[in-house]
């Protein structure tokens, strides 16, 4: 459904978008995740067809945003990362309007409107002044008018930033239910956990590359490294810390709080052997395990901070 191919924007001396290359399949719901700066908007932006590629293509619904960008345009929804709404304008008013852009016909708009409305919970909102709204609201509204004209395919750039995180999970649980409808979702943020209930897919972009793109399974499985594991011993807790430091099959080690926090990337399935040595060495632990390694951990990982 989506399909990018080397996509390149430079600005001046910064290369916001560097070769960028993925596929959505039709269904799927893309995380598109990085820290500021890594170039998500302007990949969104050119898929969008509002910001033209230095290099590389791209289709969406097997339209080619620079040869056919009205197709595009038809096909997509596009929610951008800051958004306008006008002042003197009814809810249900600006959905009108947007719905007349995309031209749906007038005897179609007001049952389309109020589907849009029921959808976003919004209904009660429909003769409010959209000025008026709150911003978790006007999120919403700006949902709604991305959904308008029913598009396959959903580009949307941090749709739940600055929400409280009642509104996050509303938002989260309105795109469960778009991807259950059967639209495609490129979604980007830079906050984990959000993405992680949602999207079948995630690709990591930082100073703009694209630096892993599958499901979070297979990035873990890419990534090396080893398991963390949090040992808690009952007193000489620096003494562990530097004792695990000096074995092979340790790569790091670090106190936090009350336990050692230590990279094992030994043998798979022989962590038991820092256990047993522990003890044999004479350290009283108090517990030994294995990290669950969340998204969140994953993407420090990969992240390295470069662009912030
Ligand atoms: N119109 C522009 N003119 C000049 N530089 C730009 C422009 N748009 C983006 N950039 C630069 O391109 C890089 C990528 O920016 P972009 O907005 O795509 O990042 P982002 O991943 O969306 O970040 P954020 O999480 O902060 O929204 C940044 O270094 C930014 O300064
Ligand atoms: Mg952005």
């Amino acid at each position: 459904m989506i399909q990018v191919e080397g996509l390149t924007k430079r600005f001046g001396q910064v290369t916001a978008a560097d070769a960028v290359q993925f596929t959505v399949e039709r269904g799927d719901a893309f995380g598109f995740i990085g820290p500021n700066g890594a170039g998500k908007t302007t990949t969104i932006r050119m898929l969008a067809t509002l910001l033209k590629p230095d290099a590389g293509t791209a289709s969406i619904n097997g339209y080619d945003i620079a040869e056919d960008p009205r197709g595009v345009r038809g096909s997509v929804g596009y929610m951008p990362d800051f958004f306008g709404v006008y002042d003197d304008m009814k809810v249900w008013e600006y959905l009108d309007f947007f719905a007349a852009a995309y031209r749906v016909p007038a005897n179609k708009r007001p049952a389309l409107i109020r589907d849009v409305l029921e959808l976003t919970d919004l209904s009660d909102k429909r003769d409010e002044y959209v000025d008026a709204l709150s911003r978790g609201m006007k999120q919403r509204l700006c949902l709604a008018k991305t959904i308008v004209h029913d598009p396959e395919v959903l580009l949307l750039d941090e749709p739940a930033s600055g929400l409280d995180p009642r509104a996050r999970i509303e938002i989260r649980e309105l795109l469960q239910e778009l991807c259950g409808m059967g639209k495609t979702i490129l979604i980007s943020s830079h906050i984990l956990p959000e993405l992680a209930d949602l999207c079948n897919k995630i690709g990591i972009i930082e100073q703009g590359r694209l630096l892993m793109v599958g499901s979070v399974d297979e990035i873990w499985e890419q990534l090396e490294g080893g398991k963390q594991l949090v040992i808690r011993v009952r007193d000489r807790l620096q003494e562990a810390c530097d004792f695990l430091a000096a074995r092979p099959d340790i790569a790091s080690v670090e106190i936090e709080e009350d336990a050692v926090h230590a990279l094992y990337d030994g043998q798979p399935d022989q962590e038991h052997k820092v256990l047993k040595a522990l003890v044999v060495a004479g350290f009283e632990v108090s517990s030994f395990v294995e990290q669950e390694t969340d998204l969140e951990s994953l993407y420090m990982r990969l992240t390295k901070g470069l662009v912030s």
